[in-house]
């Protein structure tokens, strides 16, 4: 994946600073050349010759600010940034954030960034508490604009938001990040796709709602490879905490109605739609105005059926790619075969959402793919950026077909 590219690793200093490892070897397995820059105090926490014996290279220390000394010579840093393909900074410490989003190029991790001018992917465990603070997504939010690749998809939704050493980092998906970053971005240049993502919420009340587990990351996750295939993207998406990669015109929804509404009305402008949206199937018939109080013994909430909104994408179809996702815990391929019919879909990816291991909120997935003509992929464990470039490999294929490619 990563064959004949030089990836620059800054590590970060910290309780997580053995992350810095794991990935370093992810990179190398990758079949990537791999420099090390170390930050300030990260040797208080792995030393330098940890990171310097598996890399086979002399590491750069935060006071290598100019370059390195190699014998009686002097390598200029710039040189080192410049033959490197991709930098990636992991974990990037809020101080590693602030300084670079301030451009403060005191120390030689900093100044490769402001130096390089190639694909930038800097990872932290975005859910522990000091990167919730409006200073830190200030910072954020600043790299977000200047193009920086930000990623914090590593921790897992159930470990607890201090516990920054809760962080599971998937070092293959970092590596699958920095690899999408440097791959050629037009084989969808000139053409839409418009796709669904997270849970809806359907309100019972100003403060309750009927919802579901999705986390919307496979949706996100898409988004991107689309964008960076060179797609115009339009995202709808119900209420999650991820933030729409760069380029993407995202549009917040809250009801299964708000979605079809926003949905139908950029359907007749794309080339593809892939719902991965978990839409609620069932709404409450009254939305009670104020708060209900528990006075009542027995509550019975009436319910009725959301407009199924792929469904009637798939009437109006014209020459647009249908992607749907089912989620399903018996009978996978039987459901899955009836909803390709159905809601005429091209295709459609499979859940099994009885396997506490995969799916909803994990960074990971193992699916099956099943086509109008009643063919099945099945694909390994993967992660989500992965399973996105599948899926939009085979949307290409059929927009190709299409053109007569
Ligand atoms: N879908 C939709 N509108 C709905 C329900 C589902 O657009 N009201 C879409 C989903 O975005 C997904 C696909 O239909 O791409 C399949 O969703 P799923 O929940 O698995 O199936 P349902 O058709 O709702 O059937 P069931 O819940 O009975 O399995």
């Amino acid at each position: 994946m990563l064959h004949n590219k030089t990836v620059l690793l800054g590590v970060g200093s910290g309780p997580l600073t053995w992350v810095g490892v794991e990935v370093l070897r992810a990179l190398q397995r990758a079949g990537a050349r791999v420099r090390v820059l170390l930050s300030r105090d990260t040797e208080a926490f792995v030393p330098a010759l940890t990171f310097q014996t598996l890399a086979g290279e002399q590491v750069i220390t935060a006071s290598d600010v100019y370059g390195t000394v190699v014998g009686e010579h002097v390598c200029p840093l710039a040189q080192v940034v410049q033959d490197s393909d991709a930098l990636l900074m992991v974990p990037a410490t809020p101080a590693l954030l602030a300084k670079t989003a301030a451009a403060c190029g005191d120390e030689a991790l900093v100044r490769a960034v402001l130096l390089h001018r190639g694909p930038v992917v800097l990872a932290f465990p975005g859910q522990a508490l000091e990167y919730q603070h409006p200073l830190v997504r200030q910072n954020l939010q600043r790299l977000r604009e200047a193009g920086v690749v930000l990623y914090d998809q590593g921790i897992r939704e159930t470990a607890t938001a201090v516990d920054e050493l809760g962080w599971v980092l998937s070092p293959q998906a970092l590596v699958e990040a920095v690899a999408g970053c440097m791959q050629d971005t037009t084989s969808l240049a000139g053409k839409a796709v418009l796709i669904t993502a997270g849970p809806t919420q359907e309100p019972i009340d100003p403060v309750r709602h009927i919802s579901n587990r999705s986390s919307g990351k496979t949706g996100f996750a898409l988004a991107a490879v689309a964008r960076r295939r060179g797609a115009r993207v339009i995202l709808v998406t119900g209420p999650t905490h991820l933030e729409a990669p760069d380029g993407v015109h995202c549009i917040r929804i809250q009801t299964a109605l708000e979605m079809r509404q926003a949905v139908l009305a950029h359907f007749d402008d794309v080339n593809a739609v892939i719902k991965t949206a978990a839409v609620a199937d069932f709404r409450p018939q009254v939305s009670a105005e104020g708060k209900i109080k528990k006075e009542a013994a027995v509550l019975n909430i009436p319910l009725e059926r959301n407009p199924d909104i792929l469904a009637e994408l798939g009437q109006k179809k014209g020459r647009q790619i249908l992607v749907g996702f089912a989620a399903e815990t018996q009978d996978l391929l039987n459901n899955a075969r009836q909803k390709v019919q159905s809601k005429h879909l091209d295709f459609i990816v499979v859940n099994d959402v009885s396997d506490p291991r995969i799916g909803f909120a994990s960074d990971d997935n193992r699916v099956r793919i099943l086509d109008a003509t009643g063919q099945v992929e099945e694909l390994p464990m993967m992660s989500k950026t992965a399973l996105a470039e599948h899926i939009l490999d085979r949307v290409e294929a059929l927009l190709g077909q299409q053109e007569g490619r």
